[in-house]
Parts: C-alpha cells; structure tokens; sequence
C-alpha cells in the first residue's frame, strides 16, 4: 500500500512527522536510490527501498515477482544434486533472493513465478485457494471422445482421483495434436501421468497460465517483472475462487 514518505519515515521511528519532512527537503532521503526532496510523494514500503541519511527505513526487502518462460532442461528448485541448470542462475540483475512457486519439471517449459513474497507464495500453493494452470499439451496421436471425457471427469493415479480438468482442443490432426488442459492440482507430474495414464506420449509440455498470469511473448529463458495490476490479480485470486 502507498503512503506519504514522511509518515513511513514518522512511523518507523525514525523522526517525527515534522522532521521526517525536513530531512525530505533536505536531500537525506532516497527511494530506491533516488534523492526525493518534494513532500507528498506516495511510496510503497513493500516495494520501494527507502534510506535515510543512507540507512534503511523499510527494514523488509522490498517485494519482487519475476515470470519467467522455463526453458526445457532447467530444474525448478533451488539446488540440484546432479549440478543441471537451475531457472535462478537465467535471473541475472535482480537484488533479491526469489524463489520459485510450485515446480515445473526438468523437461516441461512455461510460465514460473518468482518472488521473495512468502505470504503470497504459500496461498498460491494452498489446495484450498485452487490456482488453476493451464498447459498446452503436444501430443503423439489425438485424444478420443473418451480420452477427453476421462480427463474431465477424473483419473485415476496411484496416489488418487485427480479432479476434473478442462480441455481444449488448439490445432493438430491424427499424428499429432495440441490440447490445452486446465487443473487446479499440483501433484508431481500430474499432466504428464494424466496422458501417461490414457497411453498418449508427450513431446511438448509447455505452461501457459497460472492463476491471472498469461506467459504471453517471452521466449524461453526470457522473465520481466510483473506489472502493478499483475500483482494486484495475484493477491486477489485466492479471494475470487473461495
Ligand atoms: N504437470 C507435469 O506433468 N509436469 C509439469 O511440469 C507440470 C505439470
């Protein structure tokens, strides 16, 4: 949330509201390395580092959500024992330590969220708030009737029924086809167990939206921050489901 620089500085103990807006005038305060002289800028503590007379105020680090487009052969977690790639060492000039939310696997590419918000991470993963992700899906062969009333209505996988998922039909034809499959679950490899489990083999798996978020043009390899209005989608999404 945005609040006035001299209250943020007033708050955090630092001075009283009166000085907080002199040591303003006086050049003794910068937003995220900026000198702000002007009383009445609007800052976001959350977001923006603010120092006074070069020590930080907003002792919290400011928030960061990085998407970034997983390319193939990129592990998801932070550590790999057998030393392959890991999708932290493409995020190059960004101060903050992130972490990805959920996993994508080695051999799957998509849509990753980054961040250092542990709040928000932890309900994008809670069950209950039923974060929906959609994956384009290229198959060998084409789904039946059958195959696609199975995936909608439930598979069974070792470790239980999966929950319904939608399915959409993109382009192909008998030899090959892409799907778009949409679930709210996060079991490992579940979409690639879902086909596994029809005998269809997968040659492309590629995440195209979680939750609001849309992969749209990067390339993969290629991450942005995300826009204001994108994290305000995030924060509400578990509200508009429950
Ligand atoms: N389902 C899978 O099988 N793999 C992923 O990476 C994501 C969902």
């Amino acid at each position: 949330m945005q609040e006035r620089l001299q209250k943020i500085i007033a708050k955090a103990g630092i001075a009283s509201r009166r000085s907080a807006e002199e040591l303003i005038t006086n050049h003794k305060v910068t937003v995220n390395g900026k000198v702000i002289t002007e009383l009445g800028v609007k800052v976001d503590p959350t977001q923006q580092r603010i120092e006074v007379n070069g020590k930080l105020v907003n002792k919290q680090e400011p928030k960061v959500y990085i998407i970034l487009n997983k390319p193939r052969g990129y592990i998801s977690t932070l550590k790999d024992p057998q030393k392959r790639p890991i999708v932290i060492d493409l995020i190059k000039d960004i101060k903050q330590r992130v972490f990805p939310v959920g996993r994508l696997d080695y051999h799957t590419e998509g849509l990753l969220l980054l961040t250092n918000d542990g709040d928000l991470t932890q309900k994008l993963l809670h069950p209950r708030n039923r974060v929906v992700k959609t994956y384009l899906v290229g198959i060998n062969g084409t789904l039946t009737r059958s195959d696609v009333t199975k995936l909608e209505s439930g598979i069974k996988l070792d470790d239980g029924l999966t929950a319904p998922a939608k399915v959409k039909f993109v382009r192909g034809k008998r030899d090959k086809s892409w799907w778009e499959i949409t679930i709210h679950e996060g079991r490992k490899r579940q979409v690639r167990r879902m086909f596994q489990n029809l005998d269809r083999s997968i040659h492309e798996l590629k995440r195209i939206r979680f939750g609001p978020l849309e992969l749209g043009k990067l390339v993969p390899g290629e991450y942005r921050l995300l826009t204001e209005r994108e994290i305000r989608g995030l924060k509400r999404w578990p509200g508009h489901q429950r």
